[in-house]
């Protein structure tokens, strides 16, 4: 059944837990994320980034995208836009069908740059009032999540939210939720160094949730970079750099904290990449795609299903 994202969260508010919000790049991940939520009796948040899929349209493939998902409907999902940049990104997603739209108005449209405070408020309130009439929900970011696919953090570069600021920031945009950056870090290369764990302040996360007790608050940037999983891109043939993510124990003491939305892309996509990897070098014979790519879907599966276990929302739908 499809929900929207405010519906999944007050759920977990009152539970006590995350519900997790897994990138998908194409069907065959949607399915595997779908398929982990089927078995572990969980809610999910299935989220898709602008731009960010093999197809040609954008709109065959969002809409694609919403029909499997209804197709499991045993599955409470909300259907999420991760990190749209601009108000038209959302007005997409919404005509789309998506149940619940991240506006990022964090930095200048098309550069690198954080935006100012007030050009991020009407950013972001513009879409609320778009997106609340027709009965989507709001997830905007205060301060800005670190980290590309390419480039890794310093724990002295990263910049933190500020609690007063997040406050003014909900009173002013009327968002339903709210990405903070507590000291996480976006995409495969995060720190260099395996001292990231002092990067996440869990104080602040507690800071935060104090003054904002009717905001769900959402961890960006929370993969956790098995090693195993680089070892085996790096055995067949791959060049990852070492690198350090969150640890899943940290991640559990952000839900105790009042993390209730936990993002993740990267570990789902590294547990992809190596299942192909490590299947094409063992078998090169064959070319049948449904058994390579059976083998990237049981990877993914076996991956959410862990992290769904982890946030405690197993066993919750
Ligand atoms: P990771 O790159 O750590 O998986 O973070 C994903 C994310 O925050 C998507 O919005
Ligand atoms: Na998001
Ligand atoms: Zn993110």
């Amino acid at each position: 059944t499809l929900v929207t994202l405010h519906h999944l969260l007050a759920q977990a508010e009152a539970g006590g837990y995350a519900v997790g919000a897994f990138n998908v790049s194409d069907l065959n991940q949607a399915y595997a994320v779908m398929t982990a939520a089927k078995q572990q009796k969980s809610p999910v948040i299935v989220q898709a980034i602008a731009g960010v899929h093999p197809y040609e349209s954008e709109s065959w493939w969002w809409r694609r995208l919403r029909e499997l998902l209804v197709s499991f409907p045993e599955v409470e999902v909300a259907l999420h836009l991760d990190h749209g940049r601009t108000l038209e990104d959302c007005r997409r997603a919404i005509d789309a069908g998506f149940t619940s739209v991240m506006i990022d108005a964090s930095r200048v449209v098309g550069t690198d740059e954080p935006s100012s405070f007030p050009d991020n408020v009407a950013r972001t309130a513009a879409v609320v009032k778009l997106a609340h009439e027709l009965g989507v929900s709001v997830e905007g970011e205060l301060g800005t999540v670190g980290g590309a696919e390419a480039t890794g953090a310093t724990l002295e570069g990263l910049i933190y939210a500020d609690p007063e600021q997040a406050a003014e920031f909900v009173e002013l945009t009327g968002v339903d939720a709210l990405a903070v950056a507590v000291g996480t870090s976006h995409g495969s290369v995060k720190f260099t160094t395996p001292d990231a764990k002092a990067a996440l302040k869990i104080d602040l996360i507690k800071q935060i949730k104090s003054r904002l007790p009717n905001t769900f608050l959402v961890l960006h940037g929370s993969s956790s970079i098995p090693a195993a999983a680089v070892e085996i891109i790096n055995a067949n043939g791959g060049n990852l750099p070492a690198s350090y993510g969150i640890a899943p124990a940290q991640k559990a003491q952000a839900v105790q904290s009042g993390i209730r939305k936990i993002n993740q892309g990267t570990d789902s996509h590294l547990v992809w990449v190596a299942a192909l990897r490590q299947h094409l070098a063992d078998d090169p014979i064959t070319v049948e795609p449904s058994v390579i790519i059976g083998a990237a879907l049981t990877g993914m599966i076996e991956m959410v299903a862990m992290r769904m276990r982890e946030f405690g929302s197993a066993g919750r739908s």
